[in-house]
């Protein structure tokens, strides 16, 4: 019984920070996001009679390979759980194996857990025969959400989507908004650290309320997704850039004020935030956003991907890139890692 899955990773627009629900992992508001086309998990879960205990290994772009524990923390409990709950709806009680490979740094702000938890729910329950829960990708995004992660609930659709906010566990769900050819962007990742950050995203949504600014970004909040899902739909480029810009420094001061601080820019960080405002000056067409890391997601359309690209390379603070343009949510595919 084995089923492997390929899941992007995303960027969000509208930020999901801080919860409504901490066991449901109900967001505050609708969040949105893009996926991306390079930055993807591939996943083989297998459950077998010969198996003893449950496995599950991750490898990620450097190669370092790591065996997670249930106890590693909220995202890897979330994994544990999702076999668990995989096993009581299928009323199958075999031990699982697990293997999953990146093709980018994890914990860096790239959404690891999003590709990562996203694939590994939809091969487990595929696994266990449990396929209606996979094809009705509503009800996939409301597991993947369950197994701990509202972004990587926003993968579970193709191209730009959107998780909604719901008062309980039937109302949060994923839709689209456009399709992956719906627009042609690009998100260049410009690396300035893959070291592993010190305060977790699940950490994180459980700081946000000790922030004295989190009461005012819950003011703000409620029109931002639908706004923001109005520029996507008019392929409204300047006030995409606005929203988003100011949504991720909306988040970072919240995350930087909460105790203990979240903060997670870097020197570099703050390079390219100037650089990006000047190159918009310039007339380029771009703008920044940052998820809960140092790297900064460059967004741009596709025609001027190859300029941001080459500026990008140039500065001191970027280690590499990761070019993307807008990624296919999570599908089932036939080729198993073991
Ligand atoms: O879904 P989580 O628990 O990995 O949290 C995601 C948090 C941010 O990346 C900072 C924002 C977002 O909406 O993706």
């Amino acid at each position: 019984m084995k089923a492997s899955a390929l899941a992007p990773a995303n960027i969000a627009f509208i930020k999901y920070w801080g919860r409504l629900d901490h066991d449901l992992f109900l967001p505050l508001s609708t969040t949105n996001s893009m996926n991306l086309s390079a930055c993807l998990a591939h996943t083989t879960v297998e459950f077998s009679s010969s198996f003893a205990q449950d496995e599950i290994v991750v490898r990620d772009s450097s190669g370092s390979e790591k065996r997670l524990l249930a106890d590693d923390g909220e995202k890897s409990s979330g994994l544990f759980c999702t076999l668990d709950r995989a096993r009581q709806l299928s009323e199958i009680d075999l031990k699982a194996r697990a293997y999953s490979t990146l093709t980018f740094p994890i914990s860096a702000g790239i959404a690891s857990s999003a590709a990562g938890l996203c694939a590994f729910v939809a091969a487990s329950f595929s696994a266990l025969g449990l396929s209606q829960k996979v094809d009705d990708r509503e009800e996939l995004s409301r597991e993947v959400r369950l197994s701990g992660s509202v972004s990587a609930a926003r993968s579970t659709h193709d191209g730009f989507t959107e998780h909604l906010f719901g008062e309980n566990h039937q109302q949060a769900v994923t839709r689209q908004i456009l399709s992956a050819n719906g627009w042609d962007l690009v998100d260049i990742v410009a690396v300035v650290s893959s070291s592993e950050k010190k305060i977790s995203s699940a950490l994180g949504h459980r700081l946000a309320d000790t922030s004295p600014l989190m009461e005012g970004r819950k003011r703000y909040l409620p029109d931002k997704a639908e706004q923001l899902r109005e520029a996507l739909l008019q392929r409204d480029f300047d006030t995409l850039s606005l929203l988003s810009e100011q949504d991720t420094l909306n988040m970072h001061a919240v995350m930087m004020t909460s105790r203990p601080s979240a903060l997670y820019f870097q020197p570099g960080t703050i390079e390219l935030i100037h650089a990006v405002k000047s190159w918009r000056e310039d007339g380029v067409p771009v703008f920044f956003t940052i998820d809960a890391g140092p790297n900064v997601h460059v967004i741009a359309p596709q025609a001027s991907a190859s300029e941001v690209s080459k500026r990008l390379k140039s500065c001191a603070s970027v280690e590499f890139v990761l070019e993307n343009t807008v990624g296919d949510g999570v599908r089932i595919i036939d080729e198993h890692l073991f």
